[in-house]
């Protein structure tokens, strides 16, 4: 019987794992440069250094998938990038967005140009294509920690690759230990000019909201965008750190007939979800009088290692699904049900190929994306360059979720 059971728990676990297609697999990421002599001048001179460079986030608009590469370290030649997904290679360099020059960094007396990208960690590509990209401004971030430029939304029209604005962050926004690795769009299509942006401040524990429409920014604190002490102690791929890592992930449920949402949140060392009306961040007055404190609710807890970095909801199946940092996977939960940890399951993992699921997002035709990149093993101890050590895979929403208790 046991032997049975073990089988059986084999067998759905290989299931599992089979259902994402391996799009992208690197040992270590290489880029479009314009020429080999130029490539060959940036290892000379150390503006690319090919190991400290970590794929990060990623985002599908069209044929593009962007991946974000922060500069963590010295040596990374650009931070926001795409591959072509007409004929892609499981090898692909990295192509520079929206050019090379906006992720060059500024020599010497240099300002750097609005569409400058200094240092990115995730991107949005909204329904009104436009790409939303926080830049944090700092690059070298574990090395010298050179600040180019105050943290910004920059915003691009993907049809043109021009830039539509640049917004630096408002002092007020700031704390001395903000750090911005995420930004979620919150836009109707045929709506564009009255998009909001949610910016969750992982350092400082606090939500940043930017309105498109007024040109303007808040911060919004709340205890619930701590982290949870007992939570910040992981072991990824071998490797056990404590974090401290605060609001994190967003996910936006699907707009009632005024266009607000449910905005369902986490911090990364926590267990639990959260949520709050996006009719309470969206309004200024509302979202910064502390009476405002109830209107964040308490979804439930996710259950045992289930930190999570970013989630993503799918409005036709009303389906979460959230990285899974400690199980080496992607779990879903459907927000029709109670969140308790029997209802939220992997609908992915593998110990060998999904260590730090970093970032995951939904593309317009209902794929799930997903990228893993053992961070940990690049942030401590450094990665094996004769591994692969990053993947890219998608998976078709109904696919991942068919037989599970996220389904319908
Ligand atoms: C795949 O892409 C890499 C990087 O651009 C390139 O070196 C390699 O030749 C490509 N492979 C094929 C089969 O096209
Ligand atoms: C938005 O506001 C900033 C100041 O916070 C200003 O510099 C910028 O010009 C404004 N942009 C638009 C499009 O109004
Ligand atoms: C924000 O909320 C306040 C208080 O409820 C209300 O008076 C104000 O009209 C709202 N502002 C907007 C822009 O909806
Ligand atoms: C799962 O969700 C269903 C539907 O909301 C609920 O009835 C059930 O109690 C939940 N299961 C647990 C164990 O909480």
């Amino acid at each position: 019987m046991l032997r049975l059971a073990i089988l059986a728990g084999l067998i759905s676990l290989c299931a599992a794992a089979a259902k994402l297609e391996e799009v992208f697999a690197w040992k270590e990421v290489s880029y479009a440069w314009p020429s080999e002599d130029a490539k060959n001048q940036a290892v000379k001179n150390g503006e690319y250094i090919s190991a400290n460079n970590l794929p990060l986030g990623l985002g599908r608009w069209k044929d593009k998938l962007f991946v974000t590469v922060p500069r963590w370290k010295a040596g990374v030649p650009s931070s926001l990038n795409y591959i072509s997904l007409a004929s892609p290679n499981k090898t692909d360099s990295l192509i520079p967005y929206p050019d090379w020059k906006a992720n060059t960094l500024p020599k010497g007396e240099e300002k750097p140009d609005e569409n400058a990208i200094t240092s990115t960690f995730r991107v949005t590509a909204d329904a009104c294509d436009r790409l939303w990209v926080m830049d944090t401004g700092v690059a070298d971030i574990l090395g010298e920690f050179k600040v180019i430029s105050s943290p910004a939304i920059v915003i691009f029209d993907l049809n043109t690759d021009k830039l539509i604005r640049r917004y630096t962050l408002k002092e007020g926004d700031l704390k001395h230990e903000s750090f911005f690795a995420n930004i979620v769009v919150d836009v109707l299509p045929g709506k564009c000019d009255k998009a909001f942006a949610y910016i969750p401040d992982l350092g400082g524990y606090g939500l940043v909201v930017y309105s498109f429409a007024d040109n303007d920014s808040w911060r919004i604190k709340h205890n619930f965008f701590h982290f949870d002490p007992l939570q910040g102690d992981l072991k990824v791929g071998g490797i056990n750190f404590q974090w401290t890592d605060g609001v994190f992930g967003l996910a936006l449920g699907p707009a009632d007939d005024n266009g607000d949402r449910t905005m369902y949140f986490h911090a990364l060392a926590s267990t639990t979800e959260f949520s709050v009306n996006t009719n309470v961040l969206k309004n200024k007055t509302i979202a910064t009088d502390p009476h405002s404190y109830d209107m964040f609710k308490i979804e439930g807890n996710k259950g045992e290692h289930t930190q999570t970095s970013a989630s993503v909801f799918d409005e036709k199946s009303n389906v979460i699904f959230l990285t899974q940092l400690v199980r080496d996977g992607v779990a879903c939960w459907n927000i029709k049900k109670s969140l308790s940890p029997q209802n939220v399951t992997l609908i992915a993992e593998d110990h060998d190929n999904l260590i730090f699921t970093n970032d995951i997002k939904i593309d317009a035709d209902r794929y799930l994306w997903i990228i893993s990149d053992k961070m940990p093993a690049f942030l401590y101890r450094g990665l094996n360059p004769d591994e692969i050590n990053y993947r890219i895979y998608k998976v078709a929403i109904d696919e991942a979720i068919k037989g599970t208790v996220c389904e319908a």
